[in-house]
C-alpha cells in the first residue's frame, strides 16, 4: 500500500486533493450558478468517459493525490458514476473518496454509492423554506433534498457536511435555523461566501455577505480550529459543528491543496483562473507529467477581492 509522495507547487503548497467533475449537467438550475435554460448539452464524446475518469484519477494518485472528490454539475446524474467510484476506490494509495451533491437523488443512490466505496458526502442545502428552495433551484424540492440527507444517514454515511451558500436577502434570516441543526444532528453545517462567478457575478453587492456576519451575531460559537478551508466552531453542547468558508473575505489560497479536472478533461490549478491544461488523449507517463506540470504551476491565488472570477466557466462546469 501507500501511494506516491505528494508534490509541492512552486509556492511550497502540498497538493494532494483532486476535485474531479464527472458531468456539467444538473437536475437543478440554481440561480447563482446557471441561467434558466440550464446547460447546453454537449455530445457524449466531448466529456470524459468512465475509463478516462478512472485513468486520470489513477495518474493523479501516482502524482501524490490522496483524496479525490467527485463533483459536477450534479454527479449523481452521471451515467456510470458507480463504475467510476468502484474504479477509483480500487486505487492503492487513495485514502479518501468523497462526493459533493445536491442530495436530491440520494434516496435511490446513497446505498449503492456506499457499496461502491464512497467514504464521505457533502450535501448542498441553501435554505430550509420549501418556497425559497423551489425559487432558488428553479427545479428542486426541499423535501427531496431532506430525504436525501436521511438516505445518506440510513446508508451509513457519517461526518456529513451540509453546504449553505450565504446570500444576503435570501437566506441570511435563516442562519439561526441552520445553526440549530447542529444541536440535533452530528453534522457539520458550513456557510460559504457567495463567489462572484457566472450569473451571480452581476448581482447586487448586498447579496455578498462575509461569513464574519455569522460570528458577530452568534458570540456563543466556540472556535475549534482555523486551519484548512473551513474555520470550525461549535455551539455549547452541540453534537454537530459549524464551518465558515470565506473564499472572498479571507482567501485560503495559501493553504490550498487542490487541483481540479473539468468534465471535459481539463486540469485547472485554481478554481478562478483561466489557465487550463488539456488531459484528454494523454496516457501513462505523458498524462502524469501533464498533471505534475499543472501542480507545479498552480496559480498563487485568486483575485476576487478586486474583480469577479477570471474563469469564463460557470460553477457547474468546474464543480466548486
Ligand atoms: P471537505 O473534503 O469536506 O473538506 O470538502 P470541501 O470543502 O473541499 O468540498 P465542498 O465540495 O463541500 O466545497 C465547499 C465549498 O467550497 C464549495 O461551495 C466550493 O465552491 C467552495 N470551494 C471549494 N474549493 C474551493 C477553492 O479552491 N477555492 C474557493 N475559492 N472555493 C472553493
Ligand atoms: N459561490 C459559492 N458557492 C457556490 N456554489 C455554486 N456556485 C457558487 C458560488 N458562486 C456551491 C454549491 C455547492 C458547491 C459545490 O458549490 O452550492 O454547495
Ligand atoms: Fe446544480 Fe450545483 Fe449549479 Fe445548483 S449549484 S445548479 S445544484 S451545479
Amino acid at each position: 500500500m501507500g501511494g506516491a509522495n505528494s508534490l509541492q507547487d512552486q509556492y511550497g503548497r502540498t497538493v494532494d486533493y483532486l476535485r474531479l467533475s464527472v458531468t456539467d449537467l444538473c437536475n437543478y438550475r440554481c440561480q447563482y450558478c446557471m441561467g434558466p435554460q440550464g446547460v447546453e448539452k454537449r455530445p457524449h464524446g466531448a466529456m470524459l468517459s468512465v475509463e478516462e475518469c478512472v485513468e486520470i484519477g489513477a495518474a493523479a494518485v501516482a502524482c501524490g493525490v490522496k483524496k479525490i472528490r467527485l463533483t459536477g454539475g450534479e454527479p449523481l446524474v452521471r451515467r456510470g458514476l458507480l463504475d467510476i467510484c468502484r474504479g477509483l476506490r480500487a486505487l492503492p494509495g487513495l485514502e479518501e473518496l468523497c462526493l459533493t451533491t445536491n442530495g436530491s437523488l440520494l434516496p435511490n443512490l446513497a446505498g449503492p454509492l456506499r457499496k461502491a466505496g464512497v467514504d464521505r458526502l457533502n450535501i448542498s442545502l441553501d435554505t430550509l423554506h420549501p418556497d425559497r428552495f423551489a425559487a432558488m433551484t428553479r427545479l428542486g424540492r426541499l423535501e427531496d433534498a431532506l430525504s436525501g440527507i436521511q438516505a445518506a444517514e440510513d446508508a451509513g454515511f457519517t461526518n456529513l457536511k451540509l453546504d449553505t451558500v450565504l446570500i444576503g436577502g435570501f437566506n441570511d434570516d435563516e442562519i439561526n435555523d441552520f445553526l440549530a441543526l447542529t444541536m440535533d444532528h452530528p453534522w457539520e453545517v458550513r456557510f460559504i461566501e457567495l463567489m462572484p462567478m457566472g450569473p451571480c457575478a452581476q448581482w447586487e453587492k448586498s447579496c455578498f455577505l462575509p461569513v464574519e456576519h455569522i460570528l458577530k451575531n452568534n458570540p456563543a460559537l466556540q472556535i475549534l480550529s482555523t486551519e484548512g478551508v473551513a474555520r470550525r466552531y461549535r455551539l455549547p453542547q452541540a453534537p454537530g459543528t459549524v464551518g465558515l468558508i470565506s473564499p472572498v473575505s479571507h482567501d485560503f489560497c495559501g493553504a490550498c491543496r487542490r487541483i481540479r479536472v473539468t468534465a471535459d478533461g481539463r486540469l485547472k490549478g485554481c478554481l478562478h483562473s483561466r489557465e487550463e491544461r488539456p488531459l484528454r488523449g494523454l496516457h501513462g507517463e505523458a498524462l502524469q507529467s501533464a498533471i505534475r506540470a499543472g501542480i507545479v504551476q498552480k496559480p498563487s491565488r485568486h483575485h476576487l477581492a478586486d474583480r469577479p472570477s477570471d474563469t469564463p466557466r460557470t460553477m457547474n462546469q468546474i464543480g466548486g
